[in-house]
Formats: C-alpha cells, sequence, structure tokens
C-alpha cells in the first residue's frame, strides 16, 4: 500500500478546529498539529467506507473525541454495535470487545487495530475452566464478565458488565436460583456479593481468581492518601477495584457510569481510581471540575493509537473472526445479558 504524507493543511485545521477547542488542556498546538492529519484522514475514510468508530472511555482523548462516533462503557459499545448499520466496525479498544461486536454483528467486518491489545481479565480463563466449574457445581448459573473470549461466552448462561452485573445477579435470584458462579473478575464479583448483602439478600456469589492488572493496584489507603490532601474530593471508583478500595470510595461504576456522576453532579474536585484516559476524556467535557490525577494505565488500551486506526480502516484489516457455532452459543449469553438489563 501506497503511504500518504499527512501534512496539517488549513483543510485539516478547519476540520478538526472544533475537536481541538475542546482539547487545547490536553495538547500543546505544537503536538495537536501532528495529530490532526490523522483525525481528518480517518474521518474521511470512514465516510468513504461507511465505517464506524467505537470507541471505549479508556481511548486517549485524540481518538475518543477525534475519531469516536459511538464512546461509552462495554455495555453501550455492545448495544449500538447491535444497532450500526455501517458496513465496517474498528473496534477502539480490546480484542474482546472486538469478539462482541462480531458475535452481535456477525455480517459486518470488525476491525481491531491491534490484535495484541488483550486483557487480563480475558487471559484469566478458558472456556475448559467454565465447563469445569459447571461440573463441580451442577445447575448454578455461570455469569461471566464480558471482558472473556468468544469460546468463555460459549460456555456461560449469561454475561454481565459492571454496570450491569448486581442487576443481572438479581434477575438469576428472582428466578429462584440462591447461589451463582461469576467469572472471572473476584473483585467484581466480591463487590456485587457485598451490594446483594447490603440489600438484604442472601444469594451466594462463588467467584474465580481473575483479576485486572490496571484495577487491583489501587488500595485504600490511596484514597485515605488522596482525600488527606484534597479537601472534600469526591472519590469515584470501578468495581474491578478490591473492595476495600470501594468501601472507602463515594460512589462505584462502570465507566459510563461514573462519566455520568460526574455530568450530574459537577464535583468541585473528583478523582476516578480507574484508567488514565478516563479521567482526561472527562476533564475536557466538565471544564469546572478538578480531576486529580491518579489513576493506572492499562497497557492493552494504550496499544490502540491513531496511526495504527488509519492504517486499519486503510487496509481493512486486522479483521476479527469468530467460529460461528461458537458465536452462537456466546450470542445466547450476550443477548441474555441484554434482556436482563
Ligand atoms: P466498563 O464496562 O466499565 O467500560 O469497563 C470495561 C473495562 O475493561 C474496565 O476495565
Ligand atoms: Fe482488561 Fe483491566 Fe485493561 Fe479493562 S483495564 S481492558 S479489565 S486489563
Amino acid at each position: 500500500m501506497q503511504t500518504q504524507k499527512l501534512e496539517y493543511t488549513q483543510e485539516v485545521a478547519e476540520s478538526t478546529a472544533s475537536i481541538y477547542q475542546k482539547l487545547s488542556r490536553q495538547y500543546k498546538e505544537s503536538h495537536w498539529k501532528t495529530l490532526a492529519p490523522y483525525i481528518h484522514e480517518i474521518n474521511r475514510l470512514k465516510k468513504e467506507k461507511n465505517a464506524v468508530i467505537l470507541a471505549h472511555n479508556y481511548m486517549t482523548p485524540d481518538i475518543f473525541y477525534g475519531v469516536g462516533d459511538i464512546v461509552g462503557d462495554s455495555l453501550k459499545l455492545a448495544q449500538e454495535a447491535a444497532k450500526s448499520d455501517a458496513d465496517i466496525i474498528v473496534q477502539c479498544g480490546v480484542h474482546f470487545m472486538a469478539e462482541t461486536s462480531k458475535i452481535l454483528c456477525p455480517e459486518k467486518k470488525i476491525l481491531l487495530p491491534d490484535l495484541k491489545a488483550g486483557c487480563s481479565l480475558a487471559e484469566s480463563i478458558t472456556a475448559e475452566d467454565i465447563r469445569r466449574l459447571k461440573k463441580e457445581h451442577p445447575g448454578v448459573p455461570v455469569v461471566t464478565y464480558v471482558n472473556t473470549s468468544a469460546d468463555v461466552k460459549a460456555e456461560s448462561d449469561v454475561c454481565c458488565t459492571s454496570s450491569n452485573a448486581l442487576k443481572i445477579v438479581e434477575a438469576l435470584g428472582k428466578e429462584g436460583h440462591d447461589t451463582v458462579i461469576m467469572t472471572p473478575d473476584k473483585f467484581l464479583a466480591q463487590n456485587v456479593a457485598a451490594q446483594l448483602k447490603e440489600k438484604g439478600s442472601d444469594i451466594n456469589v462463588l467467584f474465580w481468581e481473575g483479576t485486572c492488572v490496571v484495577h487491583e493496584r489501587f488500595t485504600a489507603k490511596d484514597v485515605t492518601g488522596i482525600r488527606a490532601a484534597n479537601e472534600n474530593v469526591v472519590v469515584l471508583a470501578h468495581p474491578e477495584c478490591p473492595p476495600e478500595v470501594i468501601a472507602e470510595s463515594d460512589f462505584s461504576g462502570s465507566t459510563a457510569q461514573m462519566d455520568d456522576y460526574i455530568k450530574e453532579n459537577q464535583p468541585h474536585k473528583a478523582v476516578l481510581m480507574t484508567e488514565c484516559s478516563m479521567s482526561d476524556n472527562v476533564a475536557a467535557a466538565n471544564p469546572d471540575v478538578e480531576m486529580i490525577g491518579t489513576c493506572q494505565l492499562c497497557p492493552f488500551m494504550k496499544m490502540i493509537s491513531l496511526p495504527k486506526i488509519l492504517k486499519t480502516i486503510q487496509s481493512e484489516e486486522p479483521e476479527i473472526h469468530v467460529d460461528p457455532e461458537i458465536s452462537k452459543r456466546a450470542r445466547k449469553a450476550v443477548d441474555r445479558m441484554l434482556e436482563l438489563s
């Protein structure tokens, strides 16, 4: 393929001016001039190819605000992928998100700018592990976090995301189950169990030993330290954080739920116990909220960049494929989640 020279022309400056207005606190002008030509060219190619870009909340602001058509948490991206009438979906996120889009839209071309963009949770469990769990606990439903491979979803009864995990487990309780197995994130499972207990439910939650390499690093001491240094700071934590962190926080929710909280409450100062780019994106949209900079980088999410997105949309590679039989079974678990949530 021919590599074209990307330049910061008048046309590029004009087409990206409104985006830079939002991001001028995040990027110096000299840096922006190197990003804007990519944004311009990617947006041009999207139109030409009837492609949409789904961008997770952990994408850097240049991707999130520059080229993302649909932005949000894992649940929203999955729901919007299902509704989209684009021919091509470029998933700016990690591998399991692209697989989920393929499961929901098998007829579309799903592209992921870097196939190595994985997830420590997805890597912590296999389909064989789920089959073994089911044998060990006959009749107990397996609720599997969307942060897993299609093979693992295919063996599970229902999926969940961080925004609907409690709802899904409660719905299973209403169906008469007194025990559920939550895989693979042990902290998400423990946090759901604590919420159930608070609500007086006696559903027993069994969990798998997986963790997110980003969120497991936060500690309760981090939160008390932030509070000591920042009077009246509002602390929001993702439910993949250890329970001791959630206990010290003011609010816990999925990336989209944290975003909504900030939009609606406009706290004077806030900190997000989650991935760094999420704080940058929230800061750009809420200039009156001072975002405190304690965060952790997800090495997998950070594999996605504007040059890789451009290469992907030009070449229409790498494409995500899911075995049709696996896809059909995985879809049942994803559809059940969408029904119950
Ligand atoms: P959300 O569903 O909250 O966006 O979380 C996805 C994820 O990977 C968090 O680490
Ligand atoms: Fe996976 Fe954690 Fe990265 Fe989310 S932040 S993609 S759960 S490793």
